[in-house]
């Protein structure tokens, strides 16, 4: 059981587990610490391609220039991760769709959208950056700080 006292628990959600879910586990982390919020983040893959390996060198430069570090490797969801995570925080519909598949029936794990908390586009995908160039890591970069912030600001209030 969790109680009030415990660290919120936290799991990011892409597919490869190398571009948008390592920046989105950096920026709730460091948004939830700035709001005060304990929290204990990680982030993970729906697919296997990547694991072990470390984040996309285009998401650790974009993490680098706004001062944050990614040092993290890949890691495939696991059903396990349905009762060690409060929130599962998916990056697309299809992570979404993909998780919802995995969870079992008595999941503690509330599943969302990264989005549901950007105010300019509630519920959108964080588009994958993969196969684009660096001006799409940027982009993703904004979608992510955004609502890591406004999740973290959220939870502030939570009582
Ligand atoms: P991510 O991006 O899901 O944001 O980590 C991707 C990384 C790799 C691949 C797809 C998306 N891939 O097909 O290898």
């Amino acid at each position: 059981m969790t109680s009030p006292d415990q660290p919120l628990r936290v799991l990011a959600l892409c597919l490869g587990n190398i571009c948008r879910s390592p920046l989105a586990e950096a920026l709730l982390r460091r948004e939830l610490e700035a709001a005060g919020v304990r929290a204990t983040v990680d982030s993970a893959g729906t697919g296997d391609w990547h694991v072990g390996r470390p984040a996309d060198p285009r998401s650790i430069e974009v993490a680098r220039a706004h001062g944050l570090n990614l040092n993290g490797r890949a890691r495939q969801l696991t059903t396990q991760d349905f009762e060690d995570f409060d929130v599962i925080v998916a990056m697309d519909a299809q992570n979404l769709s993909d998780a919802r598949q995995l969870s079992p029936a008595d999941a503690r794990a509330q599943l969302h959208l990264m989005r549901e908390w950007d105010l300019q586009a509630p519920g959108a995908d964080v588009p994958d950056p993969y196969y684009g160039g660096p001006d799409g890591f940027e982009t993703v970069y904004a979608m992510l700080e955004r609502s890591a912030r406004a999740f973290a600001a959220e939870r502030k209030q939570a009582p």
